[in-house]
């Protein structure tokens, strides 16, 4: 499904944005990829206030792969929100990957998202006109990329998710899943710090499902750092480290059954040097 380029997963966020130039061996190496501490988020509804975070603390370093679960209603999507930059916290510190956010403008924001995040959502969110393709190299569109790039890294991320023959597809002439694969290579294709996903599973069947979570796992080999938001024990199960929200705060923090399994790839993985001789190693 995947081929085997996996260098890239933990690279820095690479070349294409801002000319960041990334001489420094992965300088970025021991920053942390999610730093929150004292996080709030309010709304105000007519004359009464909803308090969705109280002051939540999170910590997530590079190349962890983290499940989000808690109850409905307990700050989940506010949550999600905040760490994908799609919203401020009300108070609080937030720092993504070396960038404090919880203080940036809308436009500043929008590109840091761009370049730190990739989503993944429940309903695929892709242009039902246009191509896998297109919709892959959308985000680079954005990002101001030249086309002969786009094109190269677009072909390259849908390689990745083994969709390399279904690029000229539109989305209706895709399965679930395929549909799904399709927006991990969006996501994936700024080679975001953060593959942050929503429900992944949430419209696809089972068999569907476990193919999308075994290719989050690949690219969790490979040295992406994932969060997954899900109400699905079985789906937090994939991950190695689940955090429990209630009431808008860290309710629970523990690893998974798998990152206590012995040989649990992930536990002292040390990124994308180790991904190869991971997945080798694997039985
Ligand atoms: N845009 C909003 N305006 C007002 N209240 C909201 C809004 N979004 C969420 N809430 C409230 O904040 C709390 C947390 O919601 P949410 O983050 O959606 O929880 P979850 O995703 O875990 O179900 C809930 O009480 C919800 O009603
Ligand atoms: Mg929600």
């Amino acid at each position: 499904m995947i081929s085997g380029r996996g260098q890239r997963g933990a690279a820095p966020p690479s070349s294409g944005d801002a000319g960041a130039s990334t001489a420094t061996a992965a300088p970025a190496a021991s920053v942390p990829v999610i730093k929150a501490h004292g996080l709030t988020r309010d709304y105000v509804v007519g004359s009464e206030l909803v308090r969705a975070l109280r002051g939540l603390d999170l910590g997530i370093q590079r190349n962890e792969y983290v499940a989000i679960m808690g109850p409905s209603g307990s700050g989940k999507s506010t949550l999600m929100n905040v760490i994908g930059c799609l919203d401020t916290p009300t108070a609080g510190e937030y720092v993504l990957n070396g960038t404090r956010v919880s203080d940036l403008t809308d436009r500043e924001l929008a590109r840091v998202r761009n370049r730190e995040i990739g989503f993944v959502f429940q309903t695929f969110n892709l242009l039902a006109r246009s191509s896998a393709f297109h919709n892959v190299e959308l985000p680079l569109l954005y990002a101001g990329m030249k086309p002969a790039e786009r094109r190269a890294r677009a072909e390259e991320a849908l390689e990745r998710v083994g969709l390399a023959d279904r690029m000229r597809h539109r989305p209706n002439e895709l399965s679930g899943g395929q549909r799904q694969r399709v927006a991990v290579a969006r996501a994936l294709v700024t080679r975001p710090a953060l593959l942050l996903a929503d429900e992944p599973t949430g419209n696809l069947d089972t068999a569907t499902g476990d193919e999308v979570l075994a290719l989050f796992e690949e690219l969790h080999r490979q040295g992406q750092t994932i969060v997954v938001v899900t109400h699905e024990p079985d789906v937090a199960a994939h991950a190695l480290r689940r955090v429990s929200i209630r009431d808008g705060r860290v309710e629970s923090d523990i690893p998974t059954a798998r990152a206590a399994r012995p040989g649990g790839e992930g536990v002292g993985h040390t990124g994308a040097q180790a991904g190869t001789a991971a997945e080798e190693g694997r039985g």
